[in-house]
């Protein structure tokens, strides 16, 4: 499954490793930062200041390589919310500047040129750029919908239709549909991915894990309905992240977790710590502070609950809007996204945009993409009549021009 350089790349003995080697020693003279030379940070005052109720270690020396061991073993915890994830054979998450990076981090180890890099259509456009681009690979589609429902026989025949090494993207809830199947139809997908002939890479791309404003969706991660494949055959990565589901976009706390047994798991995540080491090296310490601050404090689950029931509020007055407006969307129950069929989607933007009304134009699926993320609960009927009214202008018909010469401006 490994790309070429995911075969040759391996965590250097150099200054980090060394340096980690030193972690406990009386006198320590490996790593390249300030201190105090007993371990406490030498830190500006108006830094200290800022920093607030964080410890000034915690926030401005180096994290270790790979994360902050603490926060790495606080985030195998937050994913075993999910009985399935926490059954899983699986690494300790590895710590990533946000979920992008841990998407390139899948790159490099598993795409070359010639790899088969499938994504659910419609995707998040990044992908994209991440898993192809990036790495000269062709990045094909498999629709994620038929009608309301998931494409699980469409996927099934995609997958079949060449016998090249694969990483394929599984986005639930997606971007940008906001689109959660049953539990009935993820695992019918399980399935087929499980009996597909290997190599097979699947990327379970969790960013909106926990964002699902329906009853009988799936619950919890895809990833744990890969518990079990054949190793042989099928590598299943998590990759998630405190972006969303902890609602701290700015922090770039990411995770990239992968299901295999221990001594497997240990050689992937040598290598992806490498990868990071070689791209942007060891992350920001005071975003994972941050997070792990955030997951140990016992209020955390009633915290995030406010947040979910204003995105619930969002939702059903979005949903309602809609059906007063009558318009047609991609089937939406999930995340924080509706995409919303038009016909001439950047028309329809550009003429929002004269309204004073931002929105994200799809014009491969016909489709404009409304965020509700950012949007307050009192501002959604006003979204969607902008909407339903650009709709209508751009359909207006274009008033025939005169052609009198001597009516025409020169
Ligand atoms: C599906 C999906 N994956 C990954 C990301 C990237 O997350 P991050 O901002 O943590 O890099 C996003 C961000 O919008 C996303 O929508």
């Amino acid at each position: 499954m490994l790309s070429g350089l995911g075969r040759r790349i391996s965590y250097p003995s150099g200054v980090p490793a060394q340096a980690a080697d030193a972690r406990h020693t009386r006198i320590n003279a490996t790593i390249g930062q300030v201190t105090d030379g007993a371990g406490g940070a030498l830190v500006l005052p108006r830094v200290r200041e800022l920093l607030g109720s964080l410890e000034a270690e915690d926030a401005v020396l180096y994290a270790a390589q790979g994360g902050e061991p603490s926060l790495r073993a606080a985030w195998a915890q937050w994913q075993a919310r999910d009985p399935r994830v926490a059954r899983a054979a699986r690494s300790l998450p590895l710590v990533t500047q946000g979920l992008t990076h841990a998407l390139s981090i899948v790159s490099d180890l598993f795409v070359d040129p010639e790899t088969r890099v499938l994504v659910p259509e419609p995707c998040w456009g990044n992908y994209r750029g991440c898993l192809g681009l990036r790495r000269g690979a062709a990045v094909d589609s498999y629709p994620l919908l038929q009608g309301d429902r998931l494409a699980v026989d469409e996927i099934a025949r995609t997958l079949a239709k060449d016998s090249r090494p694969k990483v394929v993207v599984v986005n639930l809830p997606s971007n940008p549909v906001g689109f959660t199947p049953t539990q009935a139809e993820a695992e019918a997908l399980a399935e087929v991915l499980r009996s597909a002939p290997g190599p097979l890479v699947v990327v379970c791309d969790d960013a909106y894990l926990g964002m699902g404003w329906e009853p009988d969706l799936l619950q919890g991660s895809f990833f744990g309905l890969l518990e079990g494949a054949d190793p042989e055959r099928l590598l299943a990565v998590k990759v998630d992240g405190a972006t969303k589901e902890l609602f701290l976009f700015g922090a770039r706390v990411g995770f990239l977790t992968f299901h295999a047994e221990p001594e497997v798991a240990a050689v992937l995540e040598d290598k992806a710590k490498a990868v990071a080491r070689a791209t942007v090296s060891s992350m920001s310490r005071m975003g994972q502070e941050l997070v792990l601050q955030t997951l140990k404090q016992a209020e955390l689950h009633t915290q995030r609950e406010a947040i979910r029931r204003v995105l619930a509020g969002r939702y059903r007055a979005l949903r309602a809007a809609m059906e007063a407006h009558d318009l047609e969307a991609y089937p939406f129950n999930s995340g924080f996204f509706a995409l919303v069929k038009v016909a001439e989607p950047e028309a329809v933007r550009r003429r929002l945009l004269e309204r004073g009304v931002g929105v994200v134009a799809f014009p491969e699926v016909g489709a404009v993409r409304l965020s509700y993320g950012s949007v307050s609960e009192a501002d959604v009927t006003e979204l969607v009549s902008e909407l339903a009214a650009a709709i209508a202008h751009v359909a207006r018909p274009v008033a025939t021009p005169s052609h009198d010469p001597v009516a025409s401006p020169s």
